[in-house]
């Protein structure tokens, strides 16, 4: 889908950041006071825009469809000063504990919903609670945010978004799959590069700046875990996550 690119008349955000993100991304303090500074107005635009979305009956269809234009490069926004802000922070400091990895699964859904929703994705858990790993329920929380929303935003045409998960004596996998547009082979070996973006996403045109997988994937290496992606054109994809269930030291 292209934002409102064939609305008349309507101001467009177009989906090249990535010399953006590169540029700003030389400055790591910068990024990090920017990002924060731009969180809340652009949480107060999204929340308004809501409130008059919500109470809609007045308005021109136009109006409404003009403000979802609005909404939806307000959440790209939103995301890109996200993935900025994680990025910065350099260190990345990561603070497992023992964690109910369940729990982290079903926040994660909730925040996904409205997301899920708009798309025609159904969001299913297939998880045993409770589940034990050694994680910072943060980080982790994020990780598995990444890769929802990426699972949702590359379903193009709707399907559905599947967390499973299963333990081991020592490790608890974490899977994230999806019936969307997937990516060639090659492709999915580079995911989590910085930067790197599929040749099937840019040709679709679905906006991003290719940092949230490398992210996730320090987010796992900080733990002692991995992630893998394994993907088809057109066959979807599926993302698996490695935890420790212990403290490795
Ligand atoms: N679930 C998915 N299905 C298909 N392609 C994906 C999926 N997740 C990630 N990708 C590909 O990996 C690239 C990198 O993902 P990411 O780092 O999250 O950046 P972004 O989503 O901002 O482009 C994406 O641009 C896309 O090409
Ligand atoms: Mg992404």
């Amino acid at each position: 889908m292209d934002d409102g690119g064939r609305l008349t008349g309507a101001v467009v955000v177009y989906s090249d950041v990535t010399g953006l993100v590169e540029a700003v991304a030389a400055n790591e303090e910068l990024v990090s006071n920017v990002s924060h500074e731009f969180r809340s107005p652009l949480n107060s635009i999204l929340g308004n825009i809501d409130l008059v979305l919500e109470d809609s009956d007045g308005l021109s269809a136009l109006t409404v469809q003009r403000l979802g234009v609005v909404q939806r490069n307000s959440e790209r926004l939103l995301a890109l000063v996200s993935d900025l802000t994680l990025e910065a922070s350099a260190a990345l400091k990561v603070h497992p504990k023992r964690t109910d990895i369940s729990g982290l699964v079903e926040t994660s859904i909730g925040s996904a919903q409205a997301q899920a929703e708009r798309s025609a994705v159904a969001l299913v858990a297939d998880v045993p609670s409770p589940l034990w790993a050694f994680a910072d329920p943060l980080r982790i929380g994020q990780a598995l945010d990444n890769l929802v929303s990426n699972a949702i935003k590359y379903s193009p045409d709707g399907g559905t978004v599947t967390i499973s998960a299963a333990g081991t004596e020592n490790w608890v996998k974490l899977v994230v799959r999806d019936t969307g547009m997937g990516m060639a082979p090659e492709d999915a070996a580079k995911v989590f590069s910085r930067f790197f973006r599929a040749e099937s996403a840019r040709d679709a045109a679905i906006p991003g700046a290719g940092l949230g997988l490398s992210i996730t994937k320090t987010i796992l290496e900080r733990h002692g875990g991995a992630i893998a992606c394994s993907s088809d054109l057109g066959g979807g994809s599926t993302f698996t996550m490695t935890l420790p269930v212990e403290s490795a030291g």
